[in-house]
């Protein structure tokens, strides 16, 4: 089972975040994870971060053909993008919806998600290990 794990808006720049929101972890750090934890569970992983919504909805189209489900952390994309969704409504695939920071308990804004109602799941709060229950989540389905 091949997973896309795509990181979105700004996420390039964890570790120089607020630590309290997002935690210690830079990209690559958080990356290496994900795959360790996709490895064990004999999942194929593959992660991509963009700061271009172009680049991040080709990504999407692109797993339609490419992938057996994805994972997405659209970041601020999350609250506003409807080309974002609109790219997710065209995957017949299992969607997992992950947040590092709660977007339930913080900013107004933050509480919408354009893309939920799209995914099988969404995990949000539990920083890193966020990825890893979306991935525990695919390997079972
Ligand atoms: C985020 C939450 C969003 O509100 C924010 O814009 C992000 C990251 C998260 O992982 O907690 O950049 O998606």
């Amino acid at each position: 089972m091949r997973v896309y794990v795509l990181n979105g808006v700004n996420l390039n720049m964890l570790g120089r975040r607020d630590p309290e929101h997002y935690g210690a972890l830079t990209l690559p750090e958080l990356e290496g994870k994900i795959r360790e934890w996709g490895e064990a569970l004999g999942l194929e992983v593959v992660c991509r971060q963009t700061n271009a919504e172009s680049e991040y909805v080709e990504w999407i189209q692109e797993a339609l053909d490419s992938a057996d489900a994805v994972i997405v952390n659209p970041a601020a994309w999350t609250h506003y993008s409807y080309a974002v969704r609109d790219a997710l409504e065209l995957l017949p695939l299992p969607i997992v919806e992950v947040h590092l920071s709660n977007i339930g308990a913080r900013e107004e804004f933050r509480r919408v998600s354009v893309v939920r109602d799209l995914a099988a799941l969404t995990v949000m709060g539990k920083g890193p290990e966020g990825y890893r229950e979306a991935l525990e989540y695919l390997s079972k389905q």
